[in-house]
């Protein structure tokens, strides 16, 4: 099963993807994650894609689909991922399709989540995450502990470089004008299962898995 989570930044796609990956038994695959691994380790990868991601801009289309290509070649993803955060242009659409069809896979679903602009820049501004475990809380929603540690892990709790505001403006710009596209070219092939993103967690979850027959 290759399940794509569509969305513009702050819908929630990490946020559902854990519980998605878990009943697929599939490895939860996103590329922002990947970058920010990187970037932690300092890797040439990392440093790449930061020029990009600060300012809110997509990594160019070649190095992603690479990274990905090889990613869905482990084993643990032969049977099936979740794909978190790509593809987000139609090149990269076009580029794993290909892909897939070469090895007789394809796309099974594109799970889009539809959040209004307004409701995004909230949820971005006040986002805040475990700089070692990736645990994430809101400063109003599910606030962080007071003493700056992850109740999870005791990690440094950060606020992500793009959750800036001006960042998240650039980021929700480039959303609809470069990977809003993808919500008609996985319409038109039949794939696309819109979803409304607004509502509790568990409200969201459970119309993503009734739209995908689970
Ligand atoms: P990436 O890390 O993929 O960021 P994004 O798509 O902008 O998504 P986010 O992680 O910001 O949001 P999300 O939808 O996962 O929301 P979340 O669940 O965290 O990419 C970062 C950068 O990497 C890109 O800008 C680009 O530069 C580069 N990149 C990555 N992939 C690329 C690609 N394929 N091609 C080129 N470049 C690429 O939730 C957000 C907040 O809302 C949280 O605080 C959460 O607690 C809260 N929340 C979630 N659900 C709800 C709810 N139902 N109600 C209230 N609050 C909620």
């Amino acid at each position: 099963m290759i399940i794509i989570l569509l969305g513009p930044p702050g819908a929630g796609k990490g946020t559902q993807a854990g519980t998605i990956a878990e009943k697929y038994s599939i490895p939860h695959i996103s590329t922002g994650d990947i970058f920010r691994a990187n970037l932690k380790e300092g890797t040439p990868l990392g440093l790449e894609a930061k020029k990009y991601m600060d300012s809110g801009a997509l990594v160019p289309d070649e190095l992603v689909v690479r990274l990905v290509g090889s990613r869905l070649d482990e084993p643990d993803a032969t049977s099936g991922a979740l794909l978190d955060g790509f593809p987000r242009t139609v090149a990269q659409a076009e580029a794993l399709a290909e892909y897939l069809a070469a090895k007789g896979r394809q796309v099974d679903h594109c799970v889009c989540l539809n959040v209004p602009d307004e409701a995004l820049i909230k949820r971005l501004s006040g986002r805040r995450m475990c700089r070692e475990c990736g645990a994430g809380f809101h400063v109003d929603y599910s606030p962080p502990p007071a003493d700056g540690r992850c109740s999870k892990c005791g990690g440094e709790i950060y606020q992500r470089d793009d959750d800036r505001e001006a960042t998240i403006q650039n980021r929700l710009k480039v959303y609809h004008e470069q990977t809003s596209p993808l919500v008609e070219w996985y319409g038109q092939r039949g794939l696309l299962r819109n979803i409304d993103g607004q509502g509790s967690v568990e409200d969201v979850q459970v119309r993503i898995f009734s739209a995908l027959g689970a």
